[in-house]
């Protein structure tokens, strides 16, 4: 298991859609182990496989940040069910670091994908963790909070990460 360096707003793996898994062999097992280590030690509740480069549909969540065995969530080809309602709550993002924002997200939604043995996972999930899947689906779909910001925030803040990409204030 590895570490992996997340990358930042600006990058173009973050702002392109991610393919799907075809077939899930030992690399795709080595990612999500190391999906899972890099969230862990960040520390953040969630990751998605383009935010370690890699431009694939997998996305790794866990709202205990490794406390609790039972709440990671692996997921391949996540993609929704069903979504209802709007909830608004500040998040952020490891790829956006030091910035946050309250974009549009469901307060419920039904998720389904399959885990890394190919068997079928559902997951319905409320408030934070419903939060959660739509900002790692985003991000397989190349979205960041960013995008779904207000024109207004979403511009102001998109001046000021440019800035910050520019002068290669990223990297750490
Ligand atoms: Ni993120």
């Amino acid at each position: 298991m590895a570490i992996r360096p997340i990358v930042k707003w600006g990058h173009p793996v973050l702002h392109a859609p991610s393919a799907p898994v075809v077939e899930i062999d030992g690399s795709v097992a080595a990612l999500v182990k190391d999906m899972v280590e890099t969230m862990y030690a960040a520390p953040g509740i969630g990751l998605a496989a383009p935010q370690v480069a890699v431009p694939l549909r997998v996305i790794v969540i866990d709202l205990s940040v490794g406390k609790s065995a039972r709440e990671l969530i692996k997921l391949v080809n996540p993609e929704f069910v069903e979504k209802e309602g709007e909830q608004r709550e500040e998040e952020g993002c490891l790829s956006v670091p030091g910035y946050g924002g309250a974009p549009a997200r469901p307060t419920r939604v039904t998720v389904k994908g399959t885990d890394l043995d190919g068997k079928e996972r559902v997951y319905t999930a409320t408030e934070l963790l419903a939060r959660a899947f739509c900002h790692e689906i985003d991000h397989i779909d190349g979205l960041l909070f960013v995008d779904r910001l207000t024109p207004l925030k979403r511009d102001l803040l998109k001046r000021k990460l440019r800035k910050k990409a520019k002068a290669g204030d990223w990297e750490e």
